[in-house]
């Protein structure tokens, strides 16, 4: 059977840092209720000529060298993301542009904080069904351009960047042996649709729009819906807690990946966590934290890794990776 093994990684970050201790001049908080509530340090903030498409851009190049890959050698690229450069062309488009790349098929994914995850398993989808050889899936993100930044409860949370795989097809058993994505699951429910939002759009106000939440019932649901669609990962591979070797969850507070991991008997040492460095950066999380740990070494050739991500919608999926 066709896998979707992964052949390179790559990540993208503004220039910018901004910490909580320059939070604190922006709006009434201080360092102490950010780290404690969230976890969060720091995050970056994209400056003047910095875009979703341009680290988007930066990522996709850094997995494409460590992959020994040339844009020539992709045939499909899917962006997600919540904040395009523009309501359209995609910023796929624009990306695959900026590679120079003049072949193949590029469209973005808009599932929020579960864009990577239903990026991946698009992707997946795709290769396995013989649509395309070789994917470059990117997570990218400038959402400090759609907060509201005299409101608290949500400009301390989130960050700016992008983090890319290339997704390629080998022969694999069928087994769980293989490299490559084991399994996706992806759910939704719009009935939730009015605790995390953008209170603008085209269709509706003609205007971008401001990021909304209701923190508390957001943060109410989270651990339920990722435990959900981890063990439903187990169910379909046949696999536990025990044989995971990294938990790459998405970014949104340190909080809900300890009660998660916790909550799946999966211990802290094997969870990847760099929201304390990257704030919540949406459907860049998973890639930038990827990286991360795929760069210090932590996560190696025929590691067991589980992604999972919840977010607005909401939306919320897991997916199942031999790396
Ligand atoms: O990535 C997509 C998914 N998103 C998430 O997963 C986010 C989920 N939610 C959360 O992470 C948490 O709910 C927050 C971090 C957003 C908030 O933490 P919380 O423990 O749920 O706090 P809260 O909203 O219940 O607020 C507690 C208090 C309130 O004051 P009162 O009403 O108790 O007097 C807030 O007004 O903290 C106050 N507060 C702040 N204080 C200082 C809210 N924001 C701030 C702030 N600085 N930035």
């Amino acid at each position: 059977m066709i896998r979707s093994v992964v052949r390179g990684f790559g990540a993208a970050l503004p220039k910018r840092v901004m910490t909580n201790k320059e939070m604190e001049t922006k709006v009434d908080t201080s360092d102490e209720w950010i780290v404690q509530r969230t976890g969060i340090h720091q995050r970056y903030i994209a400056g003047e000529g910095e875009t979703t498409a341009s680290l988007g851009e930066s990522a996709a190049r850094a997995a494409l060298a460590r992959a020994d890959l040339t844009p020539d050698d992709l045939d499909l690229i899917i962006v997600a993301t919540s904040t395009p450069d523009n309501t359209f062309p995609a910023t796929a488009v624009n990306i695959q542009n900026r590679l120079g790349m003049r072949h193949g098929a590029a469209f973005d994914m808009q599932a929020v904080c579960s864009g990577f995850v239903y990026a991946v398993a698009t992707a997946d989808a795709y290769i396995r069904g013989g649509l395309a050889k070789r994917a470059l899936v990117i997570g990218a993100e400038t959402f400090s351009r759609i907060l509201d930044w005299s409101d608290r409860t949500t400009c301390v949370l989130f960050g700016d960047g992008a983090g890319a795989i290339i997704l390629e097809a080998q022969k694999g058993s069928g087994t769980n042996a293989d490299r490559g994505v084991l399994t996706a699951q992806l759910r939704s429910d719009g009935i939730h649709g009015d605790k995390l939002y953008v209170d603008g759009g085209p269709s509706t106000t003609g205007t971008v729009g401001h990021l909304r939440m209701e923190g508390r019932e957001v943060f109410k649901h989270a651990v339920g819906m990722i435990t959900d669609v981890i063990e439903a990962a187990f169910e379909a591979t046949g696999t536990t807690a025990d044989d995971v070797d990294w938990l790459v969850p998405h970014q949104a507070n340190r909080r809900i990946i300890d009660g998660s991991a916790k909550k799946l008997g999966i211990p802290l040492d094997k969870v990847v966590v760099t929201v304390d460095v990257h704030g919540n950066t949406s459907a860049a999380s998973i890639p930038l934290a990827l990286d991360t740990a795929a760069v210090d070494g932590r996560i190696k050739k025929g590691d067991l890794v589980m992604l999972e991500a919840m977010g607005g919608g909401f939306t919320w999926g897991s997916v199942l990776i031999r790396w």
